[in-house]
């Protein structure tokens, strides 16, 4: 078997002297959707920054394409190919829309940035008719748009997702849904953190269910959906 394309291998570390995840490993395939589910607390987003490289890890590691990452800072890995949109604040309100995508191609040297721009337009054709609103003005699904548009803007071969449907309607999420597998369709790996996880596990080729920073269960979307005992304790039956 060769390498995985993302592995974030037996993570374990924390914040300080308390660690968080215990031997943690999340991995993704090129143009795969992989998610992540579990509790509140659970340390998903904990893994997703240790990927990331926003938390020093005690002990594991993170490799890219077989390479060891796992010193670089969020910065270089950017310039890697891995794109990553967080949590909480993950757009300038305060900005245009397009000052958004702009600022997402910030490691760029290029004089194709405006082909991007038009890619994700093409993708989120609500963005260019809202490009010179305010992205703090947009609604929360239009906002999400803008968060992964922005991570689009570095034309990355991995994208990470930390909830990127939280606090938007069913519908909404559905439309956001489509596009991410969209991405992962052109061959872009899709690591995702997921709040709603029934409807992320269907989409997803492969899940992670996280309990108090480890490793509980590891399978294919559809075998965790049906797995009698993941639906009990973390779908809801
Ligand atoms: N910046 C931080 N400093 C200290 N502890 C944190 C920090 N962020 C999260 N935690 C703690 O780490 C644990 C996991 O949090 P988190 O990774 O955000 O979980 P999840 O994303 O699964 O809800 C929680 O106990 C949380 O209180
Ligand atoms: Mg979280």
């Amino acid at each position: 078997m060769s390498a995985p394309f993302l592995i974030g291998e037996n993570m374990t570390g924390g914040y300080g002297a308390v660690d968080i995840l215990h031997d943690c490993t999340l991995a993704v395939e090129p143009g795969e959707i992989a998610v992540i589910v579990g509790p509140n607390g659970a340390g998903k987003s904990t893994a997703m920054k240790a990927v990331f490289g926003m938390l020093k890890l005690r002990q594991g590691s993170v490799k890219l394409m077989g390479e060891d990452i796992t010193s670089l800072s969020p910065q270089a890995r950017v310039r890697k190919g891995m794109g990553f949109v967080p949590q909480t604040h993950n757009i300038f309100t305060g900005m245009t829309v397009e000052e958004n995508l702009e600022m997402g191609a910030f490691i760029r040297q290029d004089d194709t940035i405006r082909d991007t721009m038009e890619q994700i337009y093409g993708l989120f054709p609500i963005l260019k008719q809202k490009r010179y609103q305010k992205a703090g003005e947009l609604s929360g699904g239009q906002r999400q748009q803008v968060a992964v548009g922005r991570a689009l803007m570095t034309q990355p071969k991995v994208l990470m997702l930390d909830e990127p449907t939280a606090g938007v309607s069913p519908i909404v999420m559905d439309e956001l849904f489509d596009r991410i597998i969209e991405i992962a369709r052109t061959g872009i790996s899709i690591l995702m953190v997921e709040q709603n996880a029934r409807q992320a596990l269907d989409i997803a080729d492969k899940g992670f269910v996280l309990v108090q920073g480890r490793n509980r269960y590891t399978d294919s979307g559809q075998a965790l959906l049906a797995d009698p005992d993941v639906r009990k304790s973390f779908l809801g039956g």
